[in-house]
């Protein structure tokens, strides 16, 4: 055989083989040690080729998914996911060598380490996803490089340090997430030229400056969320020209006050957040034509003036949380429309009156308002808590020196004696609860958007609970995603001992993406912040063990406040959706004799355990049904674990 001969047989066999789609040996080698890296060679089998149509993992649902374009002579991987499977470790350079890569998925592992800067190679990437890792160091400028990308996530991570201006190069970005991913520092001037973003998810960070006023001209913007960003107000007046708007969250924004008035034609608007951010002046009456909004809280605010008279008959509206703020006129029976679920009116100084009916049917918490709401709720408790505010003047005698309450549990007797009573009725979204002897009570106002499980408010787990005695004690807590306010009522004026019980039993201490869930929250006692940013795991060096804080607190009014407040902070769906915000497994309060000092409470406590009895009463409203309005995505699932959606929501 001739060499020529020879040369044409390999040819040949060259264009056999390319016609049977084979891939660039380059990606192969690389593919190769990236599953061996991450143990997955029992689900991508290399001894056939990785692009071959007919192996198992090129199907869009398949996890891990490699796909491919075989459109020239030879395959490049374009799609690589490997979603939720616990990959450790950093990520490989070899990952680089995949040079045709326009789809990376490798959301909710355990990958650690740094984002190499040679990311940058990988220029034709569309949708790229790093989010719930446990990554650090500094976000690589060399994102920037990627202008092809349509959606970025490197949410619910560990990096440091600021956002490169670089990213700003990203001009076809449509969806960014970058919340809970630690970055620090103001955001870049160059983000301006992202006018292609419609979903900015930027909750949860350390940034510094004010609400950028160029996001006014993000026209195709539809989901902001920017809670707990430590950012500063005003909300732009440029924000009026979002029009295309379905999802507004806005939150504990800092600096001057902010009004709505930039809220003008945003009709397209469904859930609409913008509790804590120092808005002042008056509702306007037009939001009361946003016919799509389900959802809207506008609570622990300066809104002054009357809730509009728009709002009567504004039948799409289903949460509507108004609670702590200065709205004053009547609370009129036409405002609670046949869908709505749950009303929040908290702590205004709003009048009227509310049929009986609606007890049965809604969720309508009025504590802190003169509203007479007989049967709607024990309006001798509220107007006990109207006193609170200074507006009357508390007139019962103070006849209790301690309460004790084993929040979002039954009652139980502890090893010291101290009797803790029930208080394992379902809250409802927006709800006030009193125990039967009424020593204490229990205020909600807040609702899990986006999970039906955290519907009764309450967390249990039937692990043991180490650190302590008393497991059981805190097997069972009260959650909420807002607003939580446990008041000891009737009390004898004096000097107080608060033990608050913690112990976190939703966050995880797993090796698992599930384990990299962190909750954050606020407690106020007698309105005085005493825990700032608390995250129980941390301080008790661990999920599921027992941590105990107590505080000193006066009472004066024969009423203790403890409030347990969410200022937008921590993850929001690790180890799955609507995991954050307050949680307290139980209170003991007693006074503190001044003879005998703070250190002998606890025995106090037990002489005269016997005189708290009680089971919490239902003497209010059952919470309603609640549901999911929220997406499905494109595959009809609801997006229980996922955080991001990648693909473009068109
Ligand atoms: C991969 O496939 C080959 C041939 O089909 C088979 O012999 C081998 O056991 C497979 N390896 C694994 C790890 O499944
Ligand atoms: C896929 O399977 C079909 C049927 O078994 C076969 O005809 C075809 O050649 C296979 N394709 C490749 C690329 O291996
Ligand atoms: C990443 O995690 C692995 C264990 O999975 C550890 O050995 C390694 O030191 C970590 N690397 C960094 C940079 O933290
Ligand atoms: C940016 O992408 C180009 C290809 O578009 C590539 O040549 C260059 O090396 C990349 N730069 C970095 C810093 O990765
Ligand atoms: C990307 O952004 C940086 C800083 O904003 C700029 O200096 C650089 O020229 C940009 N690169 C490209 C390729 O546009
Ligand atoms: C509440 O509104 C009233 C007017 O309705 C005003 O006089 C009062 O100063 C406001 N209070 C606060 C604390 O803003
Ligand atoms: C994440 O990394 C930190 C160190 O940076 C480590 O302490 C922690 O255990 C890691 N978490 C998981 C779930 O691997
Ligand atoms: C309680 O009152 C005493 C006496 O007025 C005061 O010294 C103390 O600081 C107060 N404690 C708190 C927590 O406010």
């Amino acid at each position: 055989m001739g060499l020529l001969s020879f040369t044409l047989l390999i040819l040949g066999l060259f264009q056999l083989v390319s016609a049977q789609q084979n891939t660039d040996p380059n990606e192969v080698a690389a593919l190769r040690t990236l599953i061996n890296y991450w143990n997955l060679g029992s689900k991508i089998n290399l001894t056939i080729d990785p692009c071959n149509q007919n192996a198992s993992w090129t199907s869009e649902d398949s996890n891990p998914r490699v796909a491919c374009d075989c459109s020239s002579n030879i395959c490049h991987i374009t799609h690589l996911k490997i979603y939720a499977l616990d990959i450790k470790g950093e990520i490989p350079k070899e990952l680089f060598e995949l040079k045709e890569l326009m789809d990376l998925n490798l959301g909710q592992n355990v990958l650690n380490g740094s984002i190499p800067a040679e990311i940058g190679q990988l220029s034709k990437m569309q949708y790229l996803s790093l989010g719930i890792n446990n990554l650090t160091g500094a976000v690589p400028p060399e994102l920037g490089n990627l202008t092809q990308l349509n959606s970025l996530s490197f949410s619910s991570n560990n990096f440091f340090g600021p956002l490169p201006k670089e990213l700003g190069n990203l001009t076809s970005l449509q969806q960014l997430y970058i919340d809970s991913s630690g970055v620090s520092g103001a955001i870049p001037e160059e983000f301006a030229n992202l006018k292609s973003l419609q979903i900015l998810w930027a909750s949860d960070n350390r940034l510094t400056g004010k609400l950028p006023e160029y996001f006014g001209t993000f026209t195709e913007f539809r989901d902001m969320r920017l809670q707990g960003a430590s950012l500063e107000g005003p909300i732009p007046s440029s924000f009026s020209a979002l029009t295309k708007l379905e999802d507004l969250r806005i939150g504990d924004l800092r600096g001057e006050a902010s009004s709505l008035d930039f809220l003008d034609s945003q009709t397209s608007l469904s859930t609409l957040s913008l509790r804590n951010c120092r808005l002042s002046g008056q509702i306007p009456e037009r939001i009361g034509k946003f016919t799509n909004l389900k959802y809207m809280d506008l609570s622990f605010n300066k809104l002054t003036g009357q809730i509009p008279t728009s709002f009567r008959g504004f039948s799409s509206l289903q949460f509507l949380y108004l609670g702590n703020n200065n709205l004053s006129g009547e609370l009129t029976e036409d405002m609670i429309t046949p869908e709505l679920i749950a009303l929040d009116v908290s702590f205004n100084p709003l009048s009227g009156n509310l049929p009986t009916q609606f007890a049965k049917t809604k969720s309508i918490n009025v504590v802190g308002t003169s509203i007479n709401a007989n049967g709607l709720q024990d309006n001798k408790v509220s107007g006990m808590l109207n006193c609170i505010q200074g507006k009357t003047k508390c007139k019962n005698k103070g006849s209790s020196t301690s309460f004790s309450i084993k929040c979002g549990g039954t009652a139980q007797k502890s090893a010291s004696g101290i009797e803790f009573d029930d208080d394992s009725e379902a809250l409802g979204a927006a709800a006030l609860y009193t125990s039967t002897d009424e020593q204490w009570a229990v205020s909600n106002a807040g609702n899990f958007i986006s999970n039906p499980k955290g519907n009764r408010y309450v967390a249990m787990t039937d692990s043991q609970i180490t650190e302590t005695l008393e497991s059981e004690l805190y097997k069972t807590s009260r959650i909420s995603p807002s607003s939580l306010r446990y008041y000891g009522l009737d009390l004898k004026n004096g000097k107080y001992s608060v033990e608050l019980h913690f112990a976190e039993i939703e966050m995880e201490d797993s090796s698992s993406w599930k384990g990299l869930g962190r909750r954050l929250f606020d407690v106020y006692i007698q309105g005085e912040k005493v825990l700032e940013d608390f995250n129980i795991q941390k301080e008790a060096g661990g999920s599921k063990k027992a941590l105990v804080k107590t505080f000193e607190a006066n009472v004066t009014n024969t009423i203790m406040e403890i409030h347990f407040f969410w200022a937008g902070k921590g993850t929001c769906c690790i180890p799955y959706q609507s995991t954050y915000g307050p949680l307290v497994s139980a209170i003991h309060a007693s006074q503190v004799s001044e003879a005998a000092g703070a250190s002998s409470s606890r025995k106090h406590v037990g002489q005269i355990a016997g005189i708290v009895i009680g089971a919490v009463a239902s003497v209010v409203i059952l919470s309603s049904v609640f549901y999911l309005w929220w997406k499905k995505d494109p595959q009809g699932h609801m997006r229980i674990f996922t955080d991001s959606p990648r693909k473009p929501l068109k």
